[in-house]
């Protein structure tokens, strides 16, 4: 991702970076984009402000992902700077800071059903998603993606 931040291709002449997650589940692969969001900021690769969306069709997985507080299991293994700059530790865990989930907009919805309300994105990441899904579904599903994104966007 800072590869192509760095090398301009993502949202050139947009004011801000849109990104969304689709199948987001606990919240771990749409706060490791915005760290490396923030990463990317603190380099200088990066110098428009970002917004992601991440979204999954389980409430109990957004109610999760919005909470933003994980074990320490996950928190052994973030790299020391991330650790350090985007979390803060809690007696029996620890929680993913205000700077980090301030960029960031979790949504209970079916990723399947189209969404006027989402807008057009800069990149979209969907991983473990789409092997869930027989060919007519999965076809639908990257349609919509195709729709979502920007002309010059990224599916990842
Ligand atoms: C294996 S998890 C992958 C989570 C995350 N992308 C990752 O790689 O860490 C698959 C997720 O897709 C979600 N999912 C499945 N069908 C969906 C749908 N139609 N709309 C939204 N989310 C869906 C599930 O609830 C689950 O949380």
């Amino acid at each position: 991702m800072e590869q192509y931040l760095a090398e301009g291709e993502i949202g050139d002449k947009a004011q801000e970076i849109r990104g969304w997650c689709a199948g987001c589940a606990n919240g771990q692969e749409a706060y490791t984009l915005a760290m490396t969001m923030e990463d990317a900021h603190l380099t200088g690769s990066l110098k428009k402000p970002y917004k992601l969306w991440a979204s999954d069709i389980s409430q109990k997985a957004i109610q999760t992902a919005t909470k933003g507080v994980y074990p320490m299991a996950e928190y052994v293994r973030l790299p020391a700077n991330w650790r350090k700059a985007y979390m803060h530790l809690l007696p029996n865990g620890c929680e993913v800071r205000k700077n980090i989930k301030q960029n960031l907009n979790f949504k209970q919805e079916n990723i399947l059903l189209p969404d006027q309300t989402r807008g057009k994105f800069d990149y979209i990441f969907c991983r473990n998603v789409l092997i869930y899904f027989d060919e007519v579904t999965y076809k639908k599903l990257l349609k919509i993606f195709w729709d979502s994104l920007q002309p010059d966007g990224y599916l990842f």
